[in-house]
């Protein structure tokens, strides 16, 4: 098309990303040490070593971001966009930490200019810190889902989220009902789901918080909408697991509370699960569903150890989350610091590369979205981040040997040192659908 405008964009960095899903992350992946990254308006058109590449882009200005890494966008399976303001609640474990700090928090959201200011802010935090995906909670209000998601859509962001679902066991001002619940979900599905790069997720915050009726209602809507998303929490603390048997009696385990209602499946992601049986890991494998592991978050509540080894035996596949506002940081790198020292504690070192890789490609596997995001292959959309090793002085003195000619000689141990080292400063840019959504120290609109 002539009349069409095509901006092309060429970047020289060096590359790093998981062109196919793989069970080997640390031996399967891509890295060229001098590349170019070729974008026509939203896509990656084109990627390979300078040498091979730079003859067919001679005409065209080339960004030079040698001496900084190009990743995929990061993708955070599991967060919570009301929670922004009280990251960092003092001093209670998970059923706790709801009564005093979020159910207050969250019920501010009933103000849509409120929610709407935090939305702003919400995002800004994600691109700030290299995340162009996020698979959100949001309140129980439809009205705060809508301004999230419009949000979203300004930015052209893949973004998934979901209505809070709950009825019982929270502050009256903050249920809904089977009713609503199915009601509202069944609304923000059809305004949003597949609009754009949006996707929904049907949202029941955890059972203690929905009745039977509820979850049933959720069920019908899962069967109606095969293609949404499931998010919700599974198996954190054992207060909570001890009261969901109280709760749920006749079934067998947390999961089967799910399971029970049509809402274990694939596209259904489970965060935390600390302390399942062996039947729930089990069940989690046949149905396809997967588990977002929020290192910072448990270590925050102290809610548990995760045993990624053990999911591993499963062949569960696990994504990397934030859980902000019980994790503490929206740094995904900062995220898989944490979980390498989870790992650590239970004598299972975690491998950065496999970090990597369950916030970029493993997750987008998670979510079926591989052919869109979570690599830099050509076709998919052109989401990624630029990382500075030397954002400040710690980071280029520990990075500066591992940095030869302008390039990256050591991807990995690059990678290990700012998922230790990272703040905003290390997220030099970070591009959505090709446009530079965020520049460090600068504003962009
Ligand atoms: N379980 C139920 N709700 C929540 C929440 O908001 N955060 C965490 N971490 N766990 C939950
Ligand atoms: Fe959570």
């Amino acid at each position: 098309n002539s009349t069409m405008q095509q901006q092309v964009n060429v970047y020289r960095a060096s590359l790093l990303d998981f062109p196919a899903p793989t069970s080997n992350p640390s031996s399967d992946f891509r890295y060229i040490q001098d590349g170019l990254l070729v974008t026509r308006n939203s896509k990656i058109v084109d990627i390979g070593s300078y040498n091979n590449l730079i003859s067919s882009y001679k005409s065209h200005t080339i960004s030079d971001l040698r001496g900084k890494l190009i990743i995929p966008g990061l993708i955070d399976s599991h967060l919570h966009f009301p929670q922004t303001e009280m990251l960092a609640s003092y001093g209670e474990q998970l059923l706790e930490w709801l009564n005093n700090y979020t159910f207050p928090t969250e019920a501010k959201f009933a103000d849509d200019d409120y929610a709407t200011k935090i939305a702003s802010i919400f995002l800004h935090q994600l691109v700030s810190n290299g995340t162009t995906t996020g698979m959100v909670f949001s309140t129980v209000h439809k009205s705060a889902a809508d301004a999230l998601f419009n949000a979203a859509s300004k930015l052209n962001m893949c973004l998934i989220a979901g209505k809070v679902c709950m009825d019982r066991h929270c502050p009256v001002e903050l249920q809904d009902s089977p009713a609503l619940a199915q009601q509202h979900s069944a609304e923000l599905i059809e305004s949003w789901h597949g609009k754009g790069r949006l996707a929904y997720a049907l949202t029941p915050r955890f059972a203690p918080t929905s009745s039977e009726q509820q979850l049933a209602a959720l069920g019908e809507l899962a069967k109606q909408y095969p293609d949404v998303y499931i998010q919700t929490h599974l198996s954190e603390n054992l207060n909570e697991i001890e009261w969901v048997r109280q709760l749920f009696p006749k079934h067998r385990s947390y999961l089967d509370v799910y399971d029970q209602y049509g809402l274990v499946r694939k596209g259904s992601v489970f965060g935390h699960c600390l302390h399942l049986q062996d039947e729930e890991w089990r069940r989690l494998k046949s149905a396809q569903a997967t588990i977002a592991f929020c290192p910072s978050s448990n270590l925050f509540l102290g809610s548990g150890l995760f045993e990624l080894e053990k999911a591993r035996q499963h062949g569960i596949n696990v994504s990397l989350a934030s859980d902000v506002g019980a994790g503490t940081s929206f740094n995904m790198l900062r995220t898989m610091g944490d979980a390498y020292k989870v790992c650590q504690l239970k004598h299972n070192p975690l491998c950065p590369l496999e970090g990597l890789y369950m916030m970029t490609q493993g997750a987008a596997c998670n979510l079926g979205l591989e052919h869109t995001i979570g690599n830099l292959n050509t076709g998919t959309d052109a989401d990624f981040v630029v990382l500075d090793p030397a954002f400040n002085e710690l980071s280029a003195l520990r990075t500066q040997h591992l940095i030869e000619e302008r390039t990256i000689s050591a991807p990995q141990d690059v990678l290990f040192a700012l998922s230790m080292l990272a703040d905003e400063r290390t997220i030099f840019q970070t591009y959505i659908a090709g446009n530079c959504v965020h520049q460090v120290n600068k504003e962009l609109n």
